[in-house]
């Protein structure tokens, strides 16, 4: 017969038992659902408001457009703009048996957001551990199916949001840095390269967003900020330029209207330049495809 001692020790034995079983099941969920997707691309910045979903959401569209199944998770837990600028707010998450499905979007992207859960208006009022958990259930639990490209979106900082993307998702293709052509953006954003290179996240390359504008009426283009510092940021940390994207006024009416303005306005000087971006990010993703397969 147990003594009292005993059954608390074996009840409390069963109870880890259970935790590390249920462990190793989540982790086995994730890899089989991860590993449904090609590729994954997150999207940082030291900064706020540079504009890394404006980035994510129009290079998830391009490659729509090109005919990749594509994905995009918003991992800005305060601050989710994807279904905004996806023209998807107000939009309800599906559930069935094998898990809750992504809402489709235009060109048949699939989205998630925090703020699909959330009434209009309400915060998400959370620390770091709720925020990590939300993020690991929409890798694991989210029922993304074959993707070619996971796009994510992440807030500003190298907080709680990327360590659970680098912890989550160990053979992603890389990060994409966004930054402005300034000094102070400069100085925050070289962070997020220093932050990336210690979690050995690969890194795709820098973009300069709002690098100059170009005036739609007579075509001549003014550095509002002074251009080039993010080539100059790239250089010096050794990774790849991807390219500069203009202030677009046609920008700022499409992420109003909820649409990619690589679509809406593909003649636009913003979608122009965003071309190079999108060419440099495929030609890597093709690349690292080709050293994937193994030799005959
Ligand atoms: N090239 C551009 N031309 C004109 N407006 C732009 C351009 N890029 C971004 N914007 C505008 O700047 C604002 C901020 O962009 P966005 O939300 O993408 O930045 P962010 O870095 O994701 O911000 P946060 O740090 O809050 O997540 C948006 O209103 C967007 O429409
Ligand atoms: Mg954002």
């Amino acid at each position: 017969m147990s003594t009292p001692d005993q059954k608390q020790n074996e009840s409390l034995m069963e109870a880890r038992k259970q935790r590390l079983l249920q462990q190793q099941q989540q982790i086995e969920q994730l890899r089989i659902r991860m590993g449904k997707i090609k590729h994954k691309i997150a999207v940082i910045s030291g900064k706020g408001g540079v504009g890394k979903s404006t980035v994510t959401v129009n290079l998830a569209a391009a490659f729509a457009k090109k005919g990749y199944a594509v994905g995009v998770l918003d991992a800005d837990i305060h601050g989710p703009s994807v279904p905004k600028l996806l023209g998807l707010t107000g939009q309800q998450v599906k559930t069935g048996p094998p898990g809750a499905f992504p809402v489709t979007g235009p060109l048949g992207m699939k989205v998630m957001s925090i703020d699909f859960f959330l009434p209009e208006d309400v915060p998400t009022i959370w620390r770091g551990p709720l925020k990590m958990g939300a993020i690991r259930q929409f890798l694991q639990e989210i029922v993304w199916g074959d993707l070619d490209i996971l796009f994510i979106d992440l807030p500003p900082g190298t907080g709680d949001e990327p360590l659970t993307i680098a912890q989550f998702l160990p053979e992603m293709d890389g990060v994409v840095i966004v930054t402005m052509p300034n000094e102070l953006s400069s100085t925050i954003v070289k962070k997020a390269i220093t932050f990336a290179l210690r979690l050995n996240m690969p890194i795709l390359g820098v973009v300069e967003n709002m690098s100059g504008f170009i005036c739609p009426h007579c075509g001549q283009k003014t550095d509002i900020f002074p251009a080039g510092s993010g080539r100059k940021m790239a250089e010096e940390a050794g990774v790849a330029f991807l390219g500069s994207i203009p202030i677009d006024p046609k920008v700022g009416i499409d992420t109003d209207k909820g649409k990619p303005f690589v679509i809406e306005h593909a003649d636009s000087a913003a979608a122009k330049a965003f071309a190079e971006v999108i060419e440099k990010v495929e030609s890597h993703l093709k690349d690292r495809e080709q050293k994937q397969t193994p030799k005959a």
